[in-house]
């Protein structure tokens, strides 16, 4: 009996959250002039658009105003970091650089710390090469643990890039829908569970 007691709880939490949608916002992270991570970071924003119970926004690194003559929390954007702290979850879209990720990327993640914790994150690769940006998105992975985000096991790969978009920045290639569907409900179940358990589970 107490077990069904729990049970029905359970589904009106589930219910509530329902009604507080997540806030989901996805990172271009690249300050590239003719970047091809904006178009991928569009198309993303865009799909998790669609989702109800879902509110998101395009954060773009390169209108950020952090001063570059330090590092870390001392130099903390308030918007950005208002961002991550209202953030259930974040998307990241990294381009691979030298097979890692770009530096600056790490530059606006190290600005916040306490924000992060207990959020998931899923990060989109995006590469000249064939791999999807992969070599970047392993090194991105244990930077996310430092700073307390939990990885969803999903990525997005969207390799030799400058063939996947038009002039006009449509997808050319519509085999990325279901992989971004597959990506985003992941994505949301990790989200809903972390909201559930930072809100509900105690630290002991
Ligand atoms: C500094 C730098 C290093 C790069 N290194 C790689 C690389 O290691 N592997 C790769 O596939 N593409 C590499 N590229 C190409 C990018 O992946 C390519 O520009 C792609 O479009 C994604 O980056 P973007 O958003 O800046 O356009 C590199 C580009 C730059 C600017």
């Amino acid at each position: 009996m107490r077990g069904w007691y729990n049970f029905v709880e359970q589904l009106k939490e589930v219910r509530l959250s329902e009604e507080r949608p997540l806030f989901i916002p996805v990172i271009l992270g690249t300050t590239r002039q003719g970047r091809l991570s904006e178009p991928v970071a569009r198309l993303v924003f865009g799909e998790l658009g669609k989702r109800t119970g879902v509110t998101t926004e395009l954060i773009d690194i390169a209108t950020l105003p952090l001063p570059t003559n330090d590092a870390g929390e001392a130099i903390k954007d308030p918007g950005f970091a208002s961002g991550m702290d209202r953030a259930d979850a974040l998307v990241i879209v990294a381009p691979e650089y030298n097979h890692g990720y770009p530096g600056l990327l790490k530059h606006v993640l190290d600005s916040c710390l306490k924000e992060y914790i207990h959020k998931a994150v899923g990060i989109a690769g995006v590469s000249a090469g064939p791999f999807g940006g992969a070599r970047g998105i392993e090194n991105l992975l244990p930077v996310m643990r430092e700073l307390g985000l939990a990885t969803i096991f999903w990525d997005l790969n969207f390799g030799t890039v400058s063939d996947l978009f038009d002039a006009s920045g449509n997808l050319r290639n519509q085999a990325f829908l279901p992989r971004i569907d597959q990506f985003l409900k992941e994505l949301i179940w990790m989200a809903t569970t972390l909201r559930y358990g930072r809100e509900h589970v105690a630290l002991n």
